[in-house]
């Protein structure tokens, strides 16, 4: 499979008048020619974190001259994703008396997007956003697709609205900086889209985790780019999760009570997300849908990209029962899973049985410390 591209790849979300594109390549903070296109008005609010602003926040400014630009740099964490932070955005765009013409940039991981593009969606009823994702969980997720939002102390993501940004820059060249342990975080997202439609992708995946854990410029940006695409697919079939959209979930409902019963920041979202695949993978086969062969398969790669298999031994299974029934993909007072036939064969389980599922956990999870 050939994966060198001299050219910076460009894909699009295709989503009628709010399509996007996706532009993902080394050294593009220096570029700022698709920032300016995107960019609606003259005023522009950049919005990142105490860690990533003194990496890159300089770079992305030197292509905003001639604009009337003010910046907000949030504390760093999962926990600060929260209305605090939130106010502080309001806050700055207020003072700075922003209108319904200017324009967000969210400059850093995860955290930062999905709350600058709640602000962004709220701000005066919506005003666009920019997203300039640098990690690689960013890169591969959160920038595409439009879910923006904030935790709540009971659960992840309960407060939120759907807003498409106007453009994502993903510049692989920001990676460089993430430690081992959030590049390995980034990568079960990446996992992900093989498990749910892509099994090519999963078998170039499981030959090539090694460069891709060293940082090879040319895997990074192929796998970025195959999982834009693969997101993006999902995300234009369906932007508000109707249906197929809940695919991308895979893990999540697992995932989300170990990040939500740990405390916020203590488990990585993609660490949490790869033991919720693992345990969906897992149940899958105990409920006979999917070979043991294939469970292994997922297993060994999830152990090669340096994730976590086990749950945390602190959570029993009443407390994750009680977790997974807050997480919003429980639907009619029901737990829905995403679930595998097979590596690349994800399916939405609409009609989870709840006693059968705690039977199972309280079988498999480790006993409580
Ligand atoms: P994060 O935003 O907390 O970033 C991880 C850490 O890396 C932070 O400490 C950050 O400051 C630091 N960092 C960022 N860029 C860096 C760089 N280039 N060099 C060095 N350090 C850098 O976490 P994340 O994994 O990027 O994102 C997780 C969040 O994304 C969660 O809140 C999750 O719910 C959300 N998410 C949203 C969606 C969506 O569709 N909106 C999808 C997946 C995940
Ligand atoms: N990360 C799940 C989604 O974007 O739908």
């Amino acid at each position: 499979m050939t994966i060198l591209s001299p050219k910076p790849y460009r894909l699009t979300v295709d989503l009628g008048e709010r399509s996007y594109p996706i532009i993902i390549g080394s050294e593009l903070l220096a570029q700022g020619e698709a920032l300016r296109t995107a960019i609606a008005g003259r005023q522009v609010l950049v919005v990142t974190n105490t860690t990533v602003a003194p990496l890159y926040l300089h770079r992305l400014l030197q292509q905003l001259q001639g604009y009337t630009v003010a910046t907000v740099t949030l504390a760093d964490g999962e926990q600060y994703k929260e209305w605090q932070s939130l106010n502080t955005i309001f806050d700055a765009l207020l003072e700075h008396h922003f209108n319904r013409d200017c324009t967000l940039i969210a400059l850093g991981g995860g955290v930062v997007g999905d709350m600058t593009g709640f602000a962004a969606a709220s701000y005066q009823r919506g005003v666009p956003f920019i997203q300039i994702p640098t990690t690689l969980l960013a890169q591969v997720d959160s920038s595409v697709g439009g879910k923006t939002g904030i935790n709540h102390p009971l659960g992840k993501n309960m407060i939120g609205a759907f807003h498409q940004p106007r453009l994502v820059v993903a510049d692989t060249a920001t990676l460089n900086t993430l430690d081992d342990r959030q590049l390995a975080a980034g990568l079960a997202e990446v996992v992900k889209y093989g498990l749910i439609n892509d099994p090519d992708f999963f078998l170039w995946l499981e030959q090539n985790i090694e460069p891709l854990l060293s940082r090879s410029p040319d895997h990074l940006a192929y796998a970025i780019e195959r999982s834009c695409r693969d997101k993006a697919a999902i995300v234009a079939a369906d932007e508000r999760e109707g249906g197929q959209r809940a695919l991308l979930n895979l893990g999540h409902t697992f995932g989300h009570a170990i990040e939500t019963g740990m405390g916020y920041g203590s488990w990585l979202h993609g660490e949490a997300v790869a033991t919720g695949m693992v345990l969906a993978g897992r149940y899958s086969h105990h409920l006979g849908k999917m070979a043991h062969s294939d469970l292994q398969r997922l297993e060994a790669l999830t152990a090669r990209a340096g994730l976590p298999l086990e749950p945390p031994a602190t959570l029993s299974a009443e407390r994750f029962m009680a977790l997974m029934a807050v997480d919003k993909k429980v639907e009619q007072g029901r737990i829905r899973l995403v679930l595998l036939r097979g590596i690349g064969d994800a399916y939405i389980d609409g009609a989870v049985d709840e006693g059968a599922l705690a039977a199972w956990l309280q079988e498999t999870l480790p006993s409580p410390a």
